[in-house]
């Protein structure tokens, strides 16, 4: 939809005209996998897609929330912002309002939303952290709050701890409100200092492979992820004070593995040890422009997210594998949280047409879903339109 079309629907959804829009981009992540709850780095890019708010004050003492991808209409009282509702998609809208309410922040009138966005659901492209963070930026700019694009990120992370229960880390937050056009985000998840790296990509392009897989991103098999990693820590911290698992180089990680006693946790902590090195390298390579190098960092990468940190499934092996085969394939692999979802490819400019075909046909034979394909355009964080 175009912003005309959503003005448009705010009028017919509310009888009066929007005050202001926002918009807040989805990620794809090109490398650092499970890195960033590990205090590890991590490179996405910002999309063009995203999700788009439209407000107006509405002078009373409701909040109204409304999204045209969804079928209800939600109302709540200012005074009932701070409390999930039982799992509906306004609780990452909602999530954010109550870390403004626990903030101090005083919201003293109610507000008309509505919503919409172009993010496929479930895709693990961070429709939800763009939800969240449209809402923050949006928020941030009515209440004059002044908060900074780190701590609205850090505000939407929040929001999907208390309100959605996923332990995320700041990746997919961090992405909407930081991304910056044709640059993808090299972010230490520990510091939260980053630097914006050019993608000049010449005669390559970042293909999106949907895999349209059923399988959503499980918030019990993330936030199982997320404990395995802090046991692992634990052990460690037997032999060696550590607080992140990504503060090991892979030497390091060799000359202690040993104390790590649980061979769950094991596989995960080598999983997150080579991944935050694999990212650093790969950041190095896309500066050198040596795309050859960034795409061999990738394919070991799904390999490890298969097998180690076992996030893939079927559908995500098969989009990937599909992929190494073809001609003009720098790399290929799962990008986002796992469980179904999309991969992320480079891939020639020549090879962009066989590789659509080809992997979209065989990945139908073996899995009997259509795929989607996107060629990945880089924009810009949360703005105000
Ligand atoms: C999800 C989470 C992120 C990150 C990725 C995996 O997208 O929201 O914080 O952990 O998974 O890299």
């Amino acid at each position: 939809m175009t912003v005309q079309e959503l003005k448009t629907a705010f009028v017919a959804a509310y009888g009066q005209e929007a005050e202001a829009v926002y918009f807040a981009p989805g990620r794809v992540n090109l490398i650092g996998e499970h890195t960033d709850y590990n205090g590890g780095s991590v490179f996405p890019c910002a999309l063009s897609f995203g999700t788009y708010l439209l407000l107006r004050k509405n002078g009373g003492k409701t909040v109204k929330f409304r999204s045209l991808n969804q079928p209800e209409v939600i109302e709540l009282g200012l005074e009932q912002l701070t409390t999930p509702l039982d799992k509906v998609w306004v609780n990452y809208p909602l999530g954010v309002f109550a870390q403004f309410v626990k903030r101090g922040v005083e919201i003293k009138e109610g507000f008309d939303i509505l919503i919409w966005g172009d993010v496929p659901n479930g895709a693990g492209l961070s429709s939800s952290a763009s939800l969240e963070v449209v809402t923050a930026f949006a928020l941030n700019d009515q209440l004059k709050t002044g908060y900074n694009r780190t701590v609205l990120a850090q505000i939407g992370q929040k929001a999907e701890h208390e309100f959605a229960f996923v332990m995320c880390g700041i990746m997919d937050q961090f992405a909407a409100a930081n991304g910056a056009k044709d640059s993808a985000i090299h972010l230490n998840c520990d510091t939260l200092q980053f630097e914006l790296v050019p993608v000049k990509l010449k005669g390559v392009k970042i293909l999106i492979s949907n895999t349209h897989s059923p399988h959503k991103l499980d918030s019990g098999a993330y936030n199982q992820r997320v404990s395995e990693c802090k046991k692992a820590v634990e052990q460690l911290n037997t032999v060696r004070p550590l607080k992140y698992l990504a503060e090991l180089t892979e030497a390091e990680f060799k000359s202690i593995e040993s104390a790590i006693t649980d061979p769950v946790a094991h596989k995960r902590a080598r999983h997150v040890v080579g991944e935050v090195q694999s990212t650093s390298d790969a950041v190095k390579a896309l500066k050198a422009n040596d795309l050859v190098l960034f795409g061999k960092l990738m394919n070991p990468s799904h390999v490890s997210l298969r097998d180690d940190y076992e996030v893939t499934g079927p559908e995500l092996d098969c989009m990937a594998e599909e992929a190494w085969k073809i001609d003009g394939v720098i790399g290929s692999r799962m990008t986002g949280g796992g469980f179904g979802g999309c991969t992320v490819s480079l891939v020639k400019d020549e090879a962009i047409d066989t590789f659509i075909a080809k992997v979209g046909a065989a990945y139908e034979a073996k899995i009997g879903i259509k795929p989607e394909f996107y060629i990945a355009e880089i924009g810009d964080g949360a703005c105000k339109l």
